[in-house]
């Protein structure tokens, strides 16, 4: 199928129909007749979906181009509402409205901005941290957004706060920045809000690392400048119910936990109906000025206070913005946009009250593991 722009669509491709290579120069339509193995069928599957998702943003990126270069009607604008919203993550909305968030950030930056400084900032998002960084004093603030509509977003809202003599707003990866290109100069101050429920799960380490190594001047500072992971034990078969099944209407489903998430996923604790096992202990620390940043791992020992099956770790962050500024996403604080990280362990866990567990918290990539 075409479009009225001529522009071939993914939904033009016969999936079944497509060759996947196989081993050696077989592809599966050379194999045909063999019956595919299950996990094989999940595998293409999972493929499908992928390309239909792609698909239907393919159809729709059309649409909205088409209506912008058209008279834009009425229908028009609203695919382009649509298009928008589905670029930008929903929990932009919550997050630009956690006052404790932006309060701490706006402390932070202006305790750790000199005048005439250099700042970069990471993750512009709409903006926040770099037109703080300019009413700070800064001189020149360098802002990078990898999501292309949010630069846009960001650029639009600079302009607007008058601020895009200083401002400098750049589409595009941290990891994809240089000094002499992006950068007259390197940064004498970066500044970045790149962190998830889990802390890790918007690429918060390697991005640090990469942007201290490449794009920091020698001396130089981040915020924040530390982070530290809590954590305890639950037992809770309603909160595990989100991740994974066995039965529906005395039918066995037990197959969808293919797709269950083995890393950390956000819940909020307080929702939900949970039996903590272990005190909060410290987990995992992090020096984001000077650490080494990269994968790992720590085997924690948690003193049992209750009889029950340990099912998950709950886990949150301290986040030491430096100047003295901390926030936290700990169970107890409602006001915060960040819910606490679930990390499933990979099978129950009977546990007994004054004995003590030895766990590992595992970092890799983007997500943490428990086991
Ligand atoms: C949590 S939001 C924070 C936005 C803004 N700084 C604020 O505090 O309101 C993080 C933003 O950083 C962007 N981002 C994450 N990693 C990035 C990177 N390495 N380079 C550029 N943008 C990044 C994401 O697309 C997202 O819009």
């Amino acid at each position: 199928m075409h479009d009225s722009l001529g522009i071939t669509t993914v939904e033009d491709v016969d999936l079944a129909a497509v060759d996947v290579p196989a081993a050696g120069s077989q592809t599966s339509k050379q194999v045909a007749g063999a019956p595919a193995a299950p996990i094989d069928r999940l595998v293409l599957a999972a493929a499908r979906a992928q390309a239909g998702e792609l698909s239907r943003l393919a159809a729709e990126s059309t649409t909205a181009l088409a209506a912008a270069l058209a008279s834009r009607g009425a229908g028009a604008d609203e695919a382009v509402v649509q298009l928008a919203a589905r670029c930008v993550p929903r929990w932009h909305f919550a997050m630009l409205n956690d006052t404790e968030r932006n309060d701490a950030l706006a402390v932070a930056v202006e305790r750790l901005v000199r005048p005439g400084m250099h700042v970069l900032d990471i993750g512009a998002g709409t903006g926040l941290l770099a037109m703080m960084a300019a009413r700070a004093g800064a001189g020149r603030v360098t802002s990078c957004e990898a999501n292309p509509l949010l630069a846009e977003i960001a650029r639009q809202l600079v302009a607007a706060n008058g601020m895009s003599d200083v401002v400098d707003v750049v589409a595009g990866r941290s990891t994809d920045l240089m000094v002499g290109r992006e950068l007259a100069r390197p940064a004498d101050l970066i500044v970045s809000e790149i962190v998830d429920c889990g802390l890790v799960g918007e690429g918060l380490l390697p991005t640090i690392r990469h942007a201290r190594h490449g794009l920091l001047t020698p001396g130089g500072q981040v915020m924040p400048q530390a982070a530290r992971l809590f954590g305890f034990l639950i037992e809770s078969p309603v909160i595990i119910g989100l991740n994974r099944v066995t039965q529906a209407s005395g039918f066995d489903v037990r197959l969808l936990n293919a797709t269950s998430t083995s890393g950390h996923f956000p819940v909020r604790l307080s929702t939900w109906p949970h039996r903590e096992l272990t005190p909060a202990v410290d987990l995992a620390a992090f020096d984001l000025a000077t650490g080494h940043l990269g994968d790992g791992s720590v085997v924690v020992r948690m003193p049992v206070t209750h009889d029950g099956t340990a099912q998950a770790l709950v886990v949150w962050f301290e986040l030491d913005l430096g100047a003295g500024i901390t926030i936290r996403n700990s169970p107890d604080n409602l006001q915060s946009h960040w819910m606490q990280a679930l990390v499933p362990l990979p099978a129950d866990r009977p546990v007994t009250a004054d004995t003590t567990v030895e766990l590992r918290l595992t970092w890799h990539g983007e997500r943490l593991y428990a086991g």
